[in-house]
């Protein structure tokens, strides 16, 4: 059995992270082993490198420093946990990947995107997924959901920044029709995973087992 790296991208608050739990569970009820891992993070390094990116005490850190830090983290979580388990043949499930430094580090801060193409082939050892899920939403609700005060130092960045990381996510998935898919993240939980799973049916009769 050949395992799928599927990824989940969007803005905050657009619902991503439980759309990745209802996924699992339903592959898992399909058979299958299971891998579900979320950046920035992962192994040790990769969570001490998130604490260092998302610190509201590290407000001086400059866009070079951060497209790095979510590179460093990326490379040590896909080489020690993301090739290996799909080597093993799991389906490996991640709640954001290098997608989302094409959107916030690049869409929204205007880091050079050649260049964040070149860092990431490296940085993920030319790993792309096989199936990107975009949980797509208006800015202004995602960020209605996220608790103000327990913001991380992305979150509490302008509604504009997040309306451009929203614009730059859609762009991406215009740019790779063959593997992502857009749903309507104002839509109810169950709508999204049913359209989810209606959409993995078809997905996994492709993959030789
Ligand atoms: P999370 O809130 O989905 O756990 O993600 C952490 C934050 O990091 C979120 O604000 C998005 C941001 N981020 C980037 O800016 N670039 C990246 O490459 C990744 C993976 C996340």
């Amino acid at each position: 059995m050949k395992g799928l790296f599927i990824t989940f991208e969007g803005i905050e608050g657009c619902g991503k992270s439980t759309q990745a739990k209802l996924l699992r569970k339903y592959l898992k009820k399909k058979g299958w082993s299971v891998f579900l891992t979320r950046e920035p993070g992962g192994p040790k390094i990769s969570e001490e490198i998130r604490e260092l990116l998302l610190s509201t005490d590290n407000k001086e850190m400059l866009p070079e420093t951060e497209v790095l830090l979510y590179m460093a983290s990326r490379s040590q979580h896909t080489g020690e946990w993301i090739i290996p388990a799909l080597q093993k043949g799991k389906m490996v499930i991640s709640d954001r990947y290098y997608d989302s430094t094409l959107a916030y580090q690049g869409a929204a801060r205007r880091i050079d995107i050649k260049l964040i193409d070149t860092i990431t082939k490296f940085a993920t050892f030319g790993l792309k997924p096989d199936i990107t899920f975009l949980v797509d939403l208006p800015a202004e609700i995602g960020l209605s959901r996220i608790s103000k005060q327990d913001a991380d130092r992305l979150e509490m960045e302008s509604i504009e920044f997040h309306k451009k990381v929203r614009v730059g996510f859609i762009e991406i998935a215009k740019r790779e029709k063959e593997r992502y898919i857009i749903v309507d993240g104002t839509k109810s939980v169950e709508e999204i995973h049913n359209e989810i799973m209606k959409i993995m049916e078809v997905k996994l009769r492709k993959v030789s087992i």
